[in-house]
């Protein structure tokens, strides 16, 4: 699999993508959205492809502070061939390269078998944080576009 970084001709490969493997697309998930995250985080949208083929990909953010990983998906035919593996490890080396301290990622709660993937890669549980959230625009935010 070769790994590089997101352009915006991949919007809609990537959007099928991440459909096709239950991911939540939201009202960030636009082309602008997408365009907007990759400006902002120019070495740290991935996508994996296998003889042109886009097979995965991975968003992923740094606010100064902390990094983030949204939206990681593989295409279910490649599946459990450590293909998502070699996706994280290539993020966490950019966030090495960054310097940053801690990397979050958020798990929907329907989706907890997931959990052991990213334990699996040395990832722990918080139990001592709870999540909120706040919406500065309720026309901008909506759940899925
Ligand atoms: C989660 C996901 C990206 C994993 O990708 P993948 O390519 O199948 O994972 P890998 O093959 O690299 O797995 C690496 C290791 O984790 C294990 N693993 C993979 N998925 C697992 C799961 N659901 N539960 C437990 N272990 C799992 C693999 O067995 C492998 O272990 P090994 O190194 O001991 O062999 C993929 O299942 C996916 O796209 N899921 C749907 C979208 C999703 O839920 N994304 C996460 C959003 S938070």
């Amino acid at each position: 699999m070769n790994i590089e970084t997101f352009t915006i001709k991949y919007y809609e490969k990537v959007i099928e993508l991440w459909r096709k493997t239950g991911i939540s697309v939201g009202s960030s998930d636009t082309k602008q959205g997408l365009e907007k995250m990759v400006q902002r985080n120019p070495k740290l949208f991935l996508i994996g492809k296998i003889d042109e083929k886009l097979i995965s990909v991975v968003m992923g953010g740094f606010d100064g502070r902390r990094g983030y990983v949204h939206h990681l998906a593989v295409e279910p035919a490649y599946q459990k061939k450590g293909y998502g593996k070699l996706m994280m490890d290539k993020l966490m080396k950019k966030f090495r390269e960054l310097g940053v301290h801690k990397v979050h990622l958020f798990i929907e709660k329907h989706n907890k078998t997931v959990v052991d993937f990213y334990r699996n890669l040395g990832w722990d549980i918080r139990d001592d944080l709870m999540m909120m959230s706040y919406v500065p625009d309720k026309n901008l935010y909506k759940m899925r576009i």
